[in-house]
């Protein structure tokens, strides 16, 4: 039993497309499906934010060697993203809720009528990170949570350095000399994207990274409990 010590929350949680698509995976979306409602039933607000993985940049390597240009890129990858999102949104509210907003101002509204909302990505030239950020300053969320492949964030990336170590907790004035300020590029992958630190951290929004391939993290991140990395 998980006790959610804080009362009703706003939370935003934002799905890795490396968790739950690629290659899409039936019996995490079911998971997080039942998670998501679980949470809602409780009258927390919950917004889902979900990336759109391999396929995505799949889609992207296609039009790259195309020659289309990065925004289209983009715009192929924010269709993907918002696949995803329409099957899980379909998995929680059935046929009525097969329509993925588009922009914050329509997941706004969708969240204060249902008191939940499923996107994906919003507009060339971001990650979803960032709509989970913008979104989250928006309703102003007490907590982000991001569903990733790693157990949280590390010194360095772990994909690359053996040394890498994992944070409990890490500020966010720190985080963002650990990340490399990389310009935006269609399909880029870092723990959590600067872009999206920058909003979090003028938000003042807590944020916490755990492995999304373990949806009960996401509980034991809401509920207070020590998991994954803290970013404040
Ligand atoms: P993400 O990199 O944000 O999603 O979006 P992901 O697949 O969940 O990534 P992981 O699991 O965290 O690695 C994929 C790509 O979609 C485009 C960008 O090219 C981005 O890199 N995108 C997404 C946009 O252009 N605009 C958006 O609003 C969202």
């Amino acid at each position: 039993m998980i006790y959610f010590g804080g009362g009703i929350m706003k939370v935003v949680v934002r799905i890795g497309g490396s968790v739950i698509a690629s290659p899409p995976n039936p019996e995490l979306i079911r998971k997080y499906a039942e998670l998501i409602m679980n949470l809602g039933k409780r009258e927390h607000k919950i917004a889902v934010i979900i990336g759109g993985g391999k396929l995505a940049r799949e889609f992207i390597s296609l039009a790259r060697e195309l020659g289309l240009p990065e925004q289209e890129q983009d715009e192929l990858a924010i269709s993907v993203s918002r696949l995803f999102a329409q099957v899980l949104s379909m998995m929680i509210g059935g046929y009525a809720w097969r329509k993925i907003p588009e922009n914050i101002e329509e997941a706004v509204r969708a969240l204060s009528e249902r008191g939940i909302v499923v996107m994906g990505g919003v507009k060339p030239g971001m990650t979803t990170d960032t709509v989970a950020a913008l979104l989250a300053s928006e309703i102003g969320a007490d907590l982000i949570v991001k569903a990733t492949d790693q157990e949280g964030v590390y010194t360095r990336d772990p994909r690359k350095y053996s040394d890498a170590k994992k944070l409990d907790e890490i500020g966010f004035n720190d985080l963002e000399k650990i990340l490399s300020e990389d310009r935006h590029r269609a399909g880029i992958h870092q723990i959590i994207d600067p872009e999206a630190v920058r909003i979090l951290k003028e938000k003042r929004i807590k944020t916490i990274v755990v492995n999304g391939f373990r949806p009960e993290n996401v509980l034991l991140a809401i509920s207070g409990a020590k998991v994954g990395t803290v970013i404040h």
